[in-house]
């Protein structure tokens, strides 16, 4: 990935999210072991830490170290970079009160960083260098943190609870994508946009098209309703269908291009969250993996290398490796 230009991840950023879509893709920060694990890292660095967090989105795992920054007067100085083209400080609600600066930038790929030799004292990263060429990241960290310095990061786990949710989202998102719904809303929209209006003269044989149309609809909505009534998603099912039966009602106020692009628009908006879900089924790791990726930092000179299983709660419910080391 060269360029950040149509990322799957640029229009993700562009909201109020801090965690990604898979914790909920909500407006607060990832909470629970994950946290207490970032805080506890953060929390034993030395003041006056150069910090670099890599794949940070909108910043989740920064924002946590400016939080133990601030409590522990640590004054680290904090970076978050990514290859979307992110900007939290515009699009995270309350960024500008924040007690302490992160300096933020995208269109930065992790395999190649533009920071000198020995740049951070400190480099993590969260659910992101998965996602690309691990060899080339793990280099780049090598050279960018200083002797002494320290990395840490949290990998998706390919056995975990997250990942195997992430495969019943993906399954939902698909279902809405290439079952009934879609097609019904289509027909029934240009139908409605063609013919429903007020002024437009109508054949009976249209008039039975257009009820046909919207029977169909108003079965699809239903039928995806049910077959999604115990969603893990249960936003996205919800939002799809309101979004579609709202363009179809509304059809008064718009054209038809305008409706059907709002109909194409939802459904890339779907798409891009299925291919972010497959994505991440791809770049999970298992042990094995996690053991290859402390090796692969050990050869790379790193010593004092961890690699532990992060739960969330019960030992059934994994969540993530955490892989550590000292340079
Ligand atoms: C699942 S999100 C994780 C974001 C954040 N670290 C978190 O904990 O929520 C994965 C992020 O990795 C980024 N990413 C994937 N491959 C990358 C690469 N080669 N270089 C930089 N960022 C990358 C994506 O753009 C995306 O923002």
């Amino acid at each position: 990935m060269s360029s950040s230009e149509n990322w799957i991840w640029d229009q993700y950023w562009h909201s109020n999210r801090i965690a990604s879509c898979f914790d909920g893709g909500s407006q607060t920060n990832y909470q629970g072991e994950v946290r207490k694990s970032w805080e506890l890292f953060f929390s034993s660095l030395a003041n006056k830490s150069r910090i670099l967090d890599l794949c940070t989105g909108n910043g989740a795992v920064p924002l946590i170290a400016g939080e133990v920054s601030e409590k522990n007067n640590k004054q680290f100085s904090i970076t978050g970079t990514d290859l979307a083209n992110i900007d939290p400080a515009r699009f995270l609600q309350g960024y500008a009160s924040l007690p302490f600066k992160i300096n933020f930038k995208g269109g930065v790929n992790a395999e190649d960083l533009p920071y000198e030799n020995e740049s951070f004292d400190v480099i993590t990263s969260q659910y992101g260098i998965e996602y690309g060429d691990v060899a080339k990241v793990f280099g780049e960290m090598a050279r960018v943190v200083a002797a002494g310095g320290k990395v840490k990061m949290v990998v998706h786990a390919r056995d975990g609870i997250v990942v195997k949710n992430c495969k019943v989202d993906a399954e939902e998102a698909n279902f809405l994508l290439n079952g009934p719904l879609f097609g019904a809303a289509e027909k029934a929209i240009t139908m409605v946009s063609r013919y429903g209006r007020g002024d437009v003269q109508r054949t009976s044989e249209i008039n039975q098209d257009l009820q046909k149309a919207d029977a169909n609809f108003a079965q699809a909505v239903e039928e995806v309703a049910a077959k999604l009534k115990n969603a893990v998603n249960p936003m996205m099912r919800d939002n799809a269908i309101n979004i579609l039966v709202h363009t179809y009602r509304h059809f008064n106020h718009f054209d038809e291009s305008v409706l059907l692009g709002k109909l194409k628009e939802l459904y890339g908006e779907i798409s891009a969250h299925a291919n972010r879900l497959s994505a991440l089924d791809n770049a999970s790791i298992d042990q094995q993996g996690a053991e290859k990726w402390a090796k692969n930092l050990a050869s790379l000179g790193f010593e004092n290398v961890t690699n532990e299983p992060m739960f969330d709660g019960a030992k059934d419910r994994l969540i993530a490796w955490q892989i550590a080391a000292d340079k």
